[in-house]
């Protein structure tokens, strides 16, 4: 069943919502490539250039679906940095309702246990339209996999948007070994049934075709299994698997002391000013996509009130706040955006000083700022309600100068890993998260040095690379 005009069926075949490449329509209707990174790029270039590997993805945007009208989907290697890429053009009104109003409004609210529950979530006839647009988008990722895989391929499945897919890639191409992973947290028993009976089920036989499900930590694994016992049965003759992605030391190391980084820290420690004294501030530094689960919001009420009962601290510390936009299609994301930047106004308000902006923050992506700000940071905060790992808990203490204090909750999936070398909060508990950044601000510096050194030997302890080769090994076994 493979394709056979021409291009050799694949091999190795990777799906995700989101591909690592986005086209946009510039001046005169020229198209502009630009790669993205992440744990899945770097993961699978490790595979080397000659491997017969596809990465299916879908166009998310106009300019994805110009280009994919120009090249019938098969996107252009100089592109796409020589990766060979799929690109789906889903009608628009399907991705729509498929991504943000299944994959992000229910799927994420469901794994991140967002809902407002007195009022939410409501599972009408409107849930019921997006449903089967969810389906669609799912089915046709299917067909795109069963026609550029060759026979026995090795087909790995990304995350919740794409649930459906190993279930219904089984029934065309019973001869392909699929894996499923998720990165994200997954939800315990009570709360994934908050959702319809029949759609809980339809979405954990839809991972169950795969012959392995993956998770990042051990405890979204359980809650995973957990589901499956009490809603299919079990898991069948599905293998479970953990592997915790880690940060990428050597990429990060040399990209952080290139010269525009260098440049942002000065930038950086314009704006973070010195002390009265003539000392240097200390820094708390986050950086986070604003997504409801980052709990950044409560990191200002935390920041506050670290000012509030230690005033010690006035005029001594800046926070730091890289919040990046995401999903700004939804209107409950726009209104966190919104809630983070009027609170951050109002702490710079009520206790900045001529010389002292208490709170810096920046809303514009821009990747050499963050790792200036992870080299400079005293403190990072992390702090989500729930997050299946957070990369920016493993990459500041790989990247840290002069050694970093993690402020840790115990909600996000790193917590595993790192938990024993930061310094760990409830992330609901503003009083608690604000006397771990007292502590976390006052550790002696040999104290802070060790601590920066174990928590940058476990985050690196499994590279994107490995990471994404040991998936592969352990579909074949
Ligand atoms: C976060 C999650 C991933 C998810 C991604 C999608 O990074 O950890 O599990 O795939 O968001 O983000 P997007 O911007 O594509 O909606």
């Amino acid at each position: 069943m493979a394709s056979s005009e021409g291009e050799q069926g694949a091999g190795i075949l990777v799906a995700s919502n989101r591909g690592p490449v986005s086209f946009a329509v510039g001046e005169g209707g020229a198209l502009t490539a630009r790669r993205g990174g992440g744990g899945l790029v770097s993961g699978l270039s490790a595979i080397g250039p000659d491997a017969d590997a596809v990465w299916v993805c879908a166009a998310l945007g106009d300019g994805d679906r110009e280009a994919v009208r120009r090249t019938g989907g098969a996107l252009d290697p100089a592109d796409t940095g020589g990766q060979r890429v799929r690109m789906l053009d889903v009608p628009p009104d399907v991705f729509a309702d498929a991504y943000n109003g299944i994959a992000n409004s229910v799927l994420w609210f469901v794994h991140h246990m967002l809902y407002q529950t007195p009022l939410e979530p409501v599972f009408d006839a409107g849930f019921r339209v997006r449903w089967a647009a969810y389906e669609e988008y799912n089915a046709a990722f299917a067909r795109a996999l069963a026609e550029e895989a060759a026979e026995g391929a090795a087909v790995l499945v990304q995350d919740y948007h794409l649930a459906l897919v190993p279930g219904l890639l089984r029934e065309l191409r019973p001869d392909l070994r699929i894996g499923h992973f998720s990165h994200t947290p997954w939800a315990p028993v009570d709360y994934f049934r908050l959702l319809p009976d029949d759609v809980a089920e339809q979405l954990l036989r839809g991972i169950l075709g795969a012959d392995r499900a993956a998770f990042l930590t051990r405890r979204w694994a359980d809650a995973f299994t957990a589901c499956c016992e009490a809603i299919t049965g079990g898991t069948g003759s599905t293998r479970i698997g953990v592997h915790g992605l880690g940060a990428d030391a050597d990429f990060l190391r040399e990209r952080a002391h290139r010269a525009d980084v260098e440049e942002r820290m000065a930038v950086l420690r314009g704006q973070i000013g010195t002390a009265p004294d003539g000392s240097a501030r200390r820094t708390i530094v986050r950086v986070d996509r604003t997504e409801l689960s980052k709990n950044i919001v409560r990191g200002l009420l935390a920041y506050r009130d670290l000012l509030e009962r230690r005033p010690e601290w006035r005029g001594r510390v800046v926070h730091v706040a890289f919040a990046y936009p995401s999903r700004q299609d939804l209107a409950v994301y726009r209104d966190y955006t919104a809630e983070v930047s009027r609170l951050a106004r109002e702490i710079n308000t009520a206790y900045g000083e001529p010389g002292w902006t208490p709170v810096v923050l920046h809303v514009e992506d821009d990747f050499a700022r963050s790792l200036a700000a992870y080299r400079l940071a005293d403190v990072a905060l992390v702090n989500p309600v729930r997050d299946g790992m957070n990369l920016v808990a493993k990459e500041v203490p790989v990247v840290s100068d002069r050694g970093c204090v993690l402020v840790l909750s115990r909600e996000a999936g790193a917590f595993e890993e790192l938990g024993e070398h930061a310094l760990t909060v409830n992330p609901y508990d503003v009083t608690a998260t604000a006397d771990a950044l007292h502590t976390a601000l006052t550790l002696p510096g040999a104290e802070r040095a060790e601590r920066t050194e174990r928590l940058a030997a476990a985050a690196t302890a499994l590279p994107p690379a490995r990471w994404f080769l040991d998936q592969l090994r352990a579909l074949d076994a």
